[in-house]
């Protein structure tokens, strides 16, 4: 096959969700659906399942299954899909933010009963502001929940979006009779007794003809009537191409633990999903069917064994083939590196390939070469925009707990850093370091880590910051911006790219600081450019 046939039968994409909202079941039941798997529960869910949120071993543990499930590949029709998985738990939520990278498109999980929860505003927002294409799956139909249009106009106003419905629901919880699948016009029939679910596929071209009756029943067909005339009123008519942009986006309703309504999310899917996309780099736009090959790391995965420091860096082919045993140029160490071992992801298991192509994740094996964010190439000097780091909820000053352990603490510190466990800010003013994590739980994984892995140990310190700044004057030598230098000193730091952070004690003082300083900009992540 041509890399173009390959490029054209790809698609990279990720499922992200709210904890609970069936993110491990929909994943599940796509790869049932590629045969490749071939019995439910054979996905070990990487999720922090309840009750374990004080327990981080449990976690680190369950991180470290994660290892196996962070790319799932499978077959469906002749296209190669590629999911990412994304850590549910929100204290990962910075790994999540930078799988968001490496996809072409995403599946957003919604519980009809919850509707839009947190995780999900969050996460759509960095989906939003990359126009990535968003297809929504409310799911657990089989529940009582929100009624339809609620749930679409909270959906359109909580994650702003501009939705149109591709399937509605017949009826719903102890009612659910089925779907009427607009995208393919028929009606599929729901039994909660039979074993797959779908009893049967009855096309319905025309709704307005008794075939519908005879379907689903005089009531049922009335409502159904009425909803879809109101959803042909109120709704768009789906676009690819607007969907592509990232300007309008699908809904499917259905139930992925009863597998209803996923086949026809992932026959839809495979239609209208991008394949992978142009990427720009800090100094151009580079197209996937270009001959030389780059790509970059998004994601670093450490071995929980202490005995094998070793850790696997996950990389997504851009442009061009990733070959095995070819000397590739570390952009940022500017020196050639060959991998004799890289990693293909297929369902559960890895193995080693000789090719992957763009749109592919390719797992290596690193001994601490590699940052999140680096770039690979055959010898262009390239730079792939956008691992952005967002604001941390917490603060905490580190302290060296073992004044003979001070080299492994700070090599620790800057490997943990380099993995994104958590964010290091170094204060201007007197050098101390600052750690900053989206959840409190990382405090507990580092210090953990420290020990065990580099035999260092470190204590912690309150510090009262609300949100870090990425500060962005208009003028660096300007009069105003010497000022706020000279009178916020003590709050000023630098992350690990040396860009300065301005650490905001509260919303107020951000507000009067932003009224005081008008030509500066405060940005509460570091893609601001
Ligand atoms: P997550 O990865 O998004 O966190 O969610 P996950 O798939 O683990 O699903 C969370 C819970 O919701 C699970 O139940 C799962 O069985 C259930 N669920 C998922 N999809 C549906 C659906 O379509 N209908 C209904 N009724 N339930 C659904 P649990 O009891 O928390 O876990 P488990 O013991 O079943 O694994």
């Amino acid at each position: 096959m041509s890399i173009d046939t390959e490029i054209a039968r790809r698609r990279t994409f990720g499922i992200i969700s709210h904890p609970d909202a069936g993110k491990t079941t929909l994943t599940e039941k796509l790869l049932l659906f590629g045969g490749a798997i071939q019995e439910a529960g054979a996905v070990k869910s990487n999720k922090v399942k309840k009750g374990a949120t004080s327990d981080f071993m449990a976690i680190e543990r369950q991180r470290g299954i994660s290892v196996a499930t962070s790319v799932l590949a499978f077959e469906y029709k002749g296209i190669k899909i590629n999911i990412l998985d994304t850590p549910g738990h929100k204290d990962f939520a910075e790994d999540t933010f930078r799988t968001l990278t490496a996809v072409d498109s995403v599946i957003v999980v919604i519980d009809v009963a919850k509707g839009v929860e947190e995780q999900t505003e969050k996460l759509v927002a960095v989906c939003r502001m990359r126009s990535i294409p968003i297809i929504v799956f409310v799911n657990k139909l089989d529940r009582e929940g929100k009624d339809a249009f609620d749930l679409l106009d909270e959906i359109e106003q909580k994650l702003k979006l501009r939705v149109t419905p591709l399937s509605f629901p017949i009826g719903m919880g102890y009612g659910f009779k089925g779907i009427y699948n607009l995208w393919e016009q028929n009606v599929n029939l729901f039994s909660p007794d039979h074993k797959q679910h779908v009893t049967a596929t009855v096309e319905v071209k025309d709704l307005n003809a008794p075939l519908l009756e005879a379907t689903v029943g005089d009531a049922a067909a009335h409502t159904l009537r009425e909803e879809l005339d109101l959803v042909a009123g109120v709704y768009p008519e789906f676009d690819t191409e607007a969907y592509l942009r990232g300007e309008l986006q699908p809904v499917f309703f259905g139930s992925a633990l009863t597998n209803f309504g996923v086949r026809e999310l992932l026959d839809c899917f495979v239609s209208i999903a991008p394949k992978p996309r142009a990427k720009q780099s800090e100094t151009r736009l580079v197209a996937p069917e270009e001959a030389k090959f780059t790509g970059f790391v998004f994601k670093i995965h450490a071995n929980m064994d202490p005995n094998h420091r070793n850790r696997l860096a996950f990389i997504k082919v851009v442009s061009g083939t990733f070959r095995r045993n070819v000397p590739y140029l570390h952009v940022r160490l500017g020196k050639r590196m060959k991998f004799s071992s890289p990693n293909a992801f297929f369902a559960e298991k890895k193995q080693i390939v000789e090719v992957s192509y763009p749109g592919d994740i390719v797992g290596i094996q690193d001994t601490g070469s590699f940052k999140i964010g680096d770039s690979l190439s055959e010898g262009e000097a390239i730079s792939y925009k956008g691992i952005p780091s967002f604001s941390p909820e917490h603060f905490r000053y580190i302290n060296n707990a073992d004044p003979l352990k001070s080299k492994q603490l700070y090599k620790g510190i800057d490997q943990l850093m380099d993995e994104g466990v958590a964010q290091l800010f170094t204060l201007n003013l007197n050098n101390r370091k600052v750690i900053g994590t989206v959840g409190a739980l990382q405090y507990e994984v580092i210090q953990y880590r420290l020990a065990h892995e580099y035999g260092a140990k470190c204590s912690y310190e309150t510090l009262n910051v609300y949100k870090a700044c990425w500060v962005d004057p208009e003028d660096e030598k300007s009069a105003e911006f010497m000022d706020f230098k000279r009178v916020k000193q003590r709050y000023l730091a630098r992350d690990k790219q040396g860009q300065l952070v301005f650490l905001a004690d509260s919303s107020f003082t951000l507000q009067l600081t932003q009224q005081k300083y008008p030509s500066i900009q405060f940005h509460l992540s570091s893609e601001y450019r």
